[in-house]
């Protein structure tokens, strides 16, 4: 079928504005949106910027908007868009380096404030650390993450307060806090407890929908906010 691209594009060293670019490609049903932008720059524009690795939702590098919502280029196939044009533009919320590619650092900023790496004071066993079949089961949705940023870009509460922590850092968060091996569960707890924190989410959802991992991202956070409130004592700290 023959499939219509609007793209944007824009280069800091050479466009004082960002522009949309057409394209037309013919593609099968099962190709992805990837393949065709790989088309699209290895047969008729070479400038064309944009991310890709693994080619099959796991390394989260490809992610933009398609069609108005955040998503893996490489997860979504012509056979969804069939009779519309499709338009591409990069994560929103993220400065544009050049065309599809956004600067993440900001993203991986806030992931390393939450620390995403188990913390233990016990003495480090001679084989590996166990953890019991339950409390794995618990968190192996939440391991799923690929820091695509999806999530973030989707949020509207994101899009408006570059302060708010945002989703992705909070699945991380939730990640280490229900970790029966970690032991910096108060400590993780306490330094979500401000407004552009867990408390920062105001139930949009819209992370939820479009994480390609199908994490329950809102829950998680919700699950935090309750766990929050259980653990603040008398004097109101958690
Ligand atoms: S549920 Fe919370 S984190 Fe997710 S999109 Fe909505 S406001 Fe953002
Ligand atoms: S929670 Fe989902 S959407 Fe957000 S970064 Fe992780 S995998 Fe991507
Ligand atoms: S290219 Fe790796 S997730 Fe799409």
């Amino acid at each position: 079928m023959e499939m219509k691209f609007k793209i944007y594009r824009f280069d800091p060293e050479a466009n004082k504005e960002p522009y949309y670019q057409n394209y037309q490609i013919s593609a099968d049903p099962s190709d992805r949106i990837l393949d065709c932008l790989n088309r699209i720059k290895w047969e008729q524009d070479g400038t064309l910027s944009y991310r890709m690795s693994c080619g099959h939702g796991v390394c989260g590098s490809d992610a933009m908007k398609i069609n108005g919502r955040c998503a893996l280029a490489c997860q979504k196939l012509v056979k969804e868009y069939e009779g519309q044009e499709v338009v591409l533009e990069p994560l929103p919320s993220y400065k544009v380096l050049k065309d599809l590619v956004v600067d993440l650092e900001p993203f991986f900023e806030k992931v390393r404030l939450v620390r995403p790496y188990l913390i233990s004071e016990t003495v480090p066993p001679e084989k590996e650390r166990s953890q019991s079949p339950e409390n794995s089961k618990q968190l192996d949705t939440a391991i799923r993450c690929i820091l695509c940023a999806c999530c973030m870009g989707a949020c509207p509460v994101v899009n408006k307060n570059e302060r708010f922590i945002g989703p992705a850092p909070l699945v991380w968060a939730f990640r280490y806090i229900f970790d029966s091996r970690d032991d910096k569960y108060l400590e993780r707890l306490r330094q979500l407890d401000y407004p552009d924190g867990a408390w920062g989410c105001v139930n949009h959802y819209e992370c939820t929908r479009v994480c390609p991992k199908e994490i329950p991202v809102t829950k998680y956070i919700n699950t935090i906010k309750q766990e929050i409130q259980k653990t603040k004592g008398k004097s109101g700290q958690v």
